[in-house]
């Protein structure tokens, strides 16, 4: 193996002994556990604050608990409600979660400020996950868009609504990277790249917090789940993980650090027990790499209960012992686990806990309460006008029309699309077209139920009455909430008939078909990704009635659409869209917005290939195809379906030969992209690299770069990418970031699949 010269670029001190040293921590003292972590810049009010707070004080700042008013007014109405009012009133309570209109957040604060000792005000944290009132597209749609604007935007009008309501903290975004399609949760993060995934967590978080802190219009962030929730074994939700340290650095680490870049002022940690330590006890992860090497200077909360959940891992041997584990592991709120409150005053008075490992953590609570302003007005987030007017605002849900028109991807067509506004005889078929609610996804607590715009209603502008509609078979009914096999799986065939007959007598067909918003999401895991029940039956036999079929699927995943692609020429993946869903898609299948969508996920094609993603390494066969001994499946082929980064376009683009010029530090790559088509579009151009030998091995292919232009029928825009240290490099096992180096492979296209290029020496 050739010899290189290293270029240490960012020298950073953590060894493997980090990830043997939870065993160690007895004999640690707190002032050594902090000092590996950066200490928190503070001033002299926060300062005379902490030298005032007694330790259940101390402790109070550390909880938070879920929210107990009825909307309908504050008094408590039984004992456990009881108990958390007079808590609030005793400042046994930091933070309050799901709580959701001024007119609570003001109780509860008057509670905190007015009636407990140091009358430190409460900070309100709630998932705000896309959008509060309105819902923008669920975030895995988003990240479709590839438009870093659009999407910093959309979290910016979430924060808006968000903060009207009373609330200063959302616990987003969740920078997870998803590879799994049968997890649930891969519909709330930025996708399976951490590229994309980086671009998408800085997005995120500065539209969440804006410019100043302080502004009422912006709330704290939250990274979550820090580390490695999306590696869940099985795609089972809250499941093991179980994955080595090279794929921590280089690909689950790079969107939390770029959060913490961007400025986040909260992370969470998970459910997850990573190689054998759940991560809310992982004293590497939160002590040594954020809140040390990062130098993150906010506050760290736990999952719902994951501090007590580390007793059921069989990590802790008690709730106290898990408040211990999770104290010095550097969690220091408690998010309704109970264990902080019950347990962690005694462990400091038996001296079993340091007190400065609290006053650690009360520093950081207090600083970020301190940046949002809370000090200064505890009631700055409670404006009851703002809170009416934002209810009903024009800007945000154009806002929300324009994101959900760029976050759909054209995954097939074969000249059946646009749509012909003078068409008549249109049958729409599936019951997702007439659901007012399935485009809201799970993930909507502030938005009321069946507020989104149909596909029907989105159509009728078109149709009008050139548009007849039938349900076809049931995708989901009354308890849409609660998803199991029971209500995921319909076997009734009998919308069938009508829908075929319907069909027979249409020019053309709108089949809308995929998961409801609540088939998708937190604990809602699929073994089976195809179109859930009869639905592919139905296009069956809706094919042999009417080959004309333009098949629109709704979804919070990849789905597995091999028979759909075989069989239907033209297909739309509109995910989840929110409360504009009907208009986006309309405007999409019409021709009024000519789709610029590119996966943000590998599409597989069947559930054997999960978990099915691009950045793959190379096996030591290589490409080299023998009939059985390479690396391959007897029954299919390794491609996906669909690749990361593809989607369609009415236009069609023609890309130059890349030219790559090195330079000292990498090298600049030109490529000229003409719209040949005869439409105006938006392409998203990508660039990816290989990094042909290293001394850790990297992926064949590696997202580096990628600028989304807009191009007019006939014209031509050349594209620049700059690859430097930033893109060049990677960690070693050790955490160090190296660039190497030696060859390096550029190819540039429009998906991960489709892309030409050359090389360059790196000197
Ligand atoms: C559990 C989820 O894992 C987390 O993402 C969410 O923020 C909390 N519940 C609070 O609702």
């Amino acid at each position: 193996m050739k010899t290189k010269l290293l270029f240490l670029l960012a020298l950073i001190s953590i060894s493997l002994i980090c990830c043997n040293k939870q065993m160690s921590d007895a004999a640690q003292t707190a002032t050594e556990i902090i000092t590996e972590s950066t200490e928190v810049e503070s001033n002299d009010f926060i300062e005379s604050l902490l030298a005032k707070m007694t330790v259940e004080e101390k402790v109070g700042q550390m909880t938070q608990y879920t929210g107990f008013f009825d909307p309908t007014g504050p008094v408590p109405k039984d004992s456990g409600q009881k108990e958390k009012y007079e808590a609030v009133k005793s400042g046994k309570v930091g933070s309050m979660l799901n709580v959701k209109t001024v007119k609570d957040v003001r109780a509860l604060q008057k509670l905190a400020v007015e009636n407990s000792r140091l009358g430190i005000p409460l900070i309100f944290g709630f998932d705000v996950i896309h959008g509060h009132k309105i819902a923008a597209p669920i975030p895995l749609a988003e990240s479709a868009s590839w438009d870093l604007e659009a999407i910093k935007k959309s979290a910016a009008n979430a924060a808006k609504e968000a903060s009207a309501v009373g609330i200063n903290w959302t616990f987003a975004p969740m920078v997870d990277i998803g590879r799994d399609a049968r997890w649930g949760r891969v519909m709330e993060g930025g996708g399976e790249d951490p590229y994309l995934g980086s671009k998408i967590a800085t997005a995120r978080v500065k539209g969440f917090q804006g410019d100043d802190l302080s502004d009422p219009t912006t709330i704290a962030a939250c990274a979550k789940h820090f580390a490695g929730y999306g590696y869940t074994e099985d795609g089972r939700d809250y499941n093991t993980t179980d994955f080595g340290i090279s794929t921590m650095y280089n690909v689950v680490l790079p969107p939390f650090k770029a959060a913490v870049d961007a400025g986040v002022q909260t992370f969470m940690n998970g459910f997850n027990d990573w190689n054998g330590i759940p991560v809310t006890g992982n004293e590497w992860l939160q002590r040594d790499i954020l809140k040390g090497q990062w130098g993150f200077d906010g506050f760290v909360v736990s999952d719902w209960g994951s501090i007590g959940e580390m007793v059921a891992h069989g990590y802790a041997e008690d709730n106290e012992h898990a408040a211990e584990l999770a104290v010095v592991a550097g969690s220091d709120m408690d998010m309704e686990a109970y264990a902080y409150q019950n347990f962690l005053p005694a462990l400091v008075d038996s001296n079993v806990v340091d007190m400065a490992l609290l006053d650690d953590a009360v520093r950081r609570i207090l600083t970020v309460k301190q940046r949002l302003g809370l000090f200064d007005d505890p009631y700055l987030y409670c404006d009851e006008e703002r809170e009416a007017a934002m209810a009903v605002s024009q800007e945000v849900k154009d806002d929300a029309l324009d994101i959900a028109k760029k976050s759909i991807v054209l995954l097939k067509n074969d000249d059946i699309l646009p749509l012909s506004k003078s068409a008549t005889r249109v049958a729409v078929i599936g019951q997702l077209a007439e659901s007012k609610n399935a485009a809201l996804g799970s993930w909507r607590l502030g938005v009321e139920d069946n507020t989104a715009v149909s596909v029907i209603e989105g159509l009728e502008p078109y149709l009008g009455k050139n548009m007849t509609y039938q349900r076809g078979v049931e995708v989901y009914n009354g308890t849409e909430g609660f998803v199991n096999e029971l209500n995921i799986n319909f076997d009734d065939e009998s919308g069938i008939r009508e829908a075929v007959s319907l069909a027979r007598s249409s020019d053309i067909v709108i089949v809308v078909a995929g998961e409801h918003g609540y088939q998708s999401g937190e604990g809602r895991s699929r073994t089976d990704i195809r179109l859930p029940g009869l639905q592919r039956e139905m296009l069956k036999q809706l094919k042999e009635a009417n080959e004309n079929i333009v098949l629109v699927v709704t979804s919070g995943r990849p789905l597995e659409l091999s028979w759909e692609d075989e069989n239907i020429p033209a297909i739309v993946q509109a995910w989840q869209l929110g409360t504009r869903a009907g208009d986006a898609i309309a405007e999409v299948l019409f021709g009024d917005y000519n789709p610029s969508g590119k996966l943000p996920m590998t599409f597989p094609r069947n559930v054997g290939q999960v978990p099915a993603y691009y950045g793959v390494k190379s096996t030591g066969r290589g490409d080299a195809i023998d009939l059985v001994f390479w690396s391959h499946y007897s029954d299919m082929p390794n491609s996906p379906l669909y690749p990361f980064g593809y989607g369609l376009s009415y236009t069609t683009y023609e890309y130059s030969k890349p030219t790559i010029t090195p330079t000292t530090s990498g090298a600049s790559v030109s490529v000229t992209v003409t719209n040949t088509g005869n439409v105006d579009g938006e392409e998203v151009v990508q660039l990816y690299i290989r990094d042909k030998a290293a001394s850790v091995t990297r992926p064949v292919k590696e997202l580096k770069g990628f600028e989304k232009v807009a191009i007019k029928a006939g014209g031509s825009q050349t594209v620049t990418f700059t690859l430097g240290s930033e893109e060049l490099g990677f960690f070693n096992n050790d955490g160090e970031y190296l660039v190497e180096p030696g060859e390096f492979d550029v190819m540039v296209g429009p998906n991960c699949m489709d892309t030409e290029g050359g090389s360059f020496i790196l000197k």
